[in-house]
């Protein structure tokens, strides 16, 4: 493979450098293009054939279905490791020995009390608003209360703003879930694991003790860990470039969560379910959602189908949909939306237009009929998914704060009106 690349424009010949990664992935390093070319930029709708960075956090293969966190497999991490363990490679770079997880959580548990205040914020919003929105809210609200900015060249600095927003996210996440709920907020205890706490802070009733259901926490657990990170996806790139004009750590996250709210992206899980839903009160159809989808002139996407880069599996959707099985047997739940997933899933599988356009089932379409086995609203299934994005959003600001890379800010072609005379109101 040459180590260039060459260009001709307007019979002028360019060289730019290749960039080859640990996994032989090539690019064309074309930082130096416009000085070279007298204002010559590229365009990339979507960044479907662009890189925004290089990146030691995440591997996908597409065409192989691959998802390694830091050179580890997923299906590994997620048979063998625990969430916070997964947090903590994401984030620092290797596993962590005992003591080192041990000292990890314990700082993150330091941190997990959120300011009452906070509280007056949530009491303002409408029962009615989505749980992301609230989220995102929060999230950006929490800087007033730590407002000590990150400073990046100090390694204390940095741990410190972790462990806090990592001690106090899950609070967050469950006092929106509460909110919705109409039910009383509860608080953590840092006598329960990571996942054991949030599930505690969700479902805790007042007037009950709560007693962990292991299924549910091995669940939850492996479904953060199957959403940690995803590499270069809409919502990691918006925490990079929110992130490069070096607002907070805090501000990053909740510009992410918005981000992940869309239902192209993150928003997705809860889609699903609602046309799992459509599709069982239509009395199972799946041809006809089968033929909307297909119809150009109907907006209307099968909902967990398809995906950016993996045009095979998607290794997390296979993961998730055996979890499904597991997990609504364990609880000896009957859902007969996982049937129809099943059915729709087979469909899509053989059909044409799927086949052709390489879409398979991804991450979100098995993940909420878990959270609904768990009980879990289901416009709350997004928030679960920003809870297991977090590390993998934090470990990503932390990459690109370290190498300290410029402020993200794009080019254009414009194409709008030329110079023109400015026309006096009677002259309109
Ligand atoms: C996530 O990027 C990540 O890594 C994301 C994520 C992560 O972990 O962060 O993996 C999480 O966001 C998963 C994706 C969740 N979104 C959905 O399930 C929504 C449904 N899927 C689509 O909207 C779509 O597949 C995307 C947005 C996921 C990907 O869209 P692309 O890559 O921009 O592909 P495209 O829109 O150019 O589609 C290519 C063709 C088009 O048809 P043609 O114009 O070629 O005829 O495939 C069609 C599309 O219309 N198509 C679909 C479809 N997805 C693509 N047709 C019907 N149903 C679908 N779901």
């Amino acid at each position: 493979m040459s180590d260039k690349a060459t260009l001709e424009i307007n019979g002028q010949k360019h060289e730019f450098p290749l960039i080859t990664g640990t996994e032989n992935e090539v690019a064309i390093d074309v930082k130096t293009l416009r000085g070279a070319t007298g204002g010559v930029v590229t365009i990339d709708p979507g960044y479907k054939n662009t890189g925004s960075c290089e990146s030691g956090i995440t591997f996908l293969n597409g065409e192989e279905g691959i998802l390694r966190y830091r050179g580890y497999a997923i299906e590994d991490l997620a048979e063998k490791a625990d969430f916070l363990e997964v947090a903590y490679l994401l984030i620092f770079g290797e596993l962590p020995t005992k003591e080192e997880l041990e000292k990890f959580h314990s700082d993150i548990k330091s941190h997990a009390v959120v300011d009452d205040d906070v509280k007056k914020i949530l009491d303002a919003f409408p029962k009615a608003a989505h749980p992301m929105g609230v989220l995102s809210s929060l999230t950006s609200a929490l800087t007033a209360f730590n407002p000590t900015s990150v400073n990046v060249d100090s390694e204390e600095d940095m741990y410190n703003a972790i462990v806090r927003i990592l001690g106090k996210f899950p609070v967050l996440v469950a006092w929106t879930m509460r909110k919705k709920l109409g039910q009383p907020l509860n608080y953590g205890s840092t006598s329960l694991g990571y996942v054991e706490n949030v599930l505690q802070m969700m479902f805790k009733r007042p007037d009950e003790d709560y007693t962990q259901n292991e299924i549910l926490v091995n669940a939850l657990d492996k479904l953060l860990i199957l959403h940690a990170d995803h590499e270069q996806n809409c919502s990691t790139s918006t925490v990079r470039i929110v992130g490069s004009s070096h607002a907070g750590l805090f501000a990053s996250l909740s510009a992410g969560i918005s981000a992940l709210w869309g239902p192209l992206h993150g928003g997705a899980n809860q889609a699903v379910l609602e046309m799992l839903e459509a599709i069982k009160e239509d009395g199972g159809d799946t041809k006809k959602y089968m033929a909307k989808a297909k119809d150009k002139e109907d907006p209307f996407r099968l909902m967990g189908f398809g995906h950016r880069v993996y045009k095979n599996f998607d290794p997390r959707a296979r993961i998730i949909k055996v979890a499904a099985d597991e997990v609504l047997g364990d609880l000896g739940v009957e859902d007969p939306i996982l049937d129809i997933a099943k059915g729709l899933e087979q469909e899509a599988l053989n059909d044409e237009y799927f086949v052709k356009r390489k879409l398979y089932p991804n991450v979100d379409f098995y993940s909420g009929i878990i959270y609904r086995a768990m009980g879990i609203p289901v416009e709350m299934f997004t928030v679960m998914f920003a809870l297991g994005r977090l590390p993998g959003w934090i470990a990503q600001w932390r990459e690109m704060r370290l190498r300290k890379e410029p402020i993200g800010r794009p080019r254009q072609i414009y194409t709008g009106e030329n110079h023109r005379p400015f026309k006096t109101l009677d002259q309109r």
